[in-house]
């Protein structure tokens, strides 16, 4: 399924599985900041490296329980790019990351970078 995957159009490696495990991972792809955590010991997951709240990195961040938590504010983000705020109030300054659909194939993590 995975090597089937990779001949979508717009699939490409983003980086080794172990650096991803390791720690956050922030990877430009095509002029775009992407971060790539593991959510599981082989599932990954791809945002957009943005936070809504004020603009920081998450790939500058830790992970927590598969989450990825800003490292300003404590934000967290699940795999899907939902948000919750510690407290629960939400002030966005921008637009939710984007999640995008990736896989593990082989030693990197593969992702489709929705255009
Ligand atoms: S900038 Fe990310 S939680 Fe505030």
């Amino acid at each position: 399924m995975s090597s089937m995957k990779q001949a979508l159009p717009g699939s490409r490696p983003l980086c080794a599985v172990s650096a991803a495990r390791a720690e956050p991972q922030r990877v430009m792809c095509d002029g775009r900041a992407l971060v790539v955590w593991m959510v599981e010991d082989d599932r990954p997951a791809v945002l957009d490296d943005r936070c809504p709240h004020g603009n920081a990195r998450l790939s500058a961040g830790y992970v927590l329980y598969g989450r990825i938590v800003c490292p300003l504010h404590m934000w967290t983000f699940g795999p899907d790019g939902r948000a919750q705020a510690p407290g629960g109030r939400m002030e966005a300054a921008g637009p939710m990351p984007r999640s995008h659909e990736c896989w593990v194939s082989g030693d990197q993590v593969w992702a489709r970078i929705a255009p």
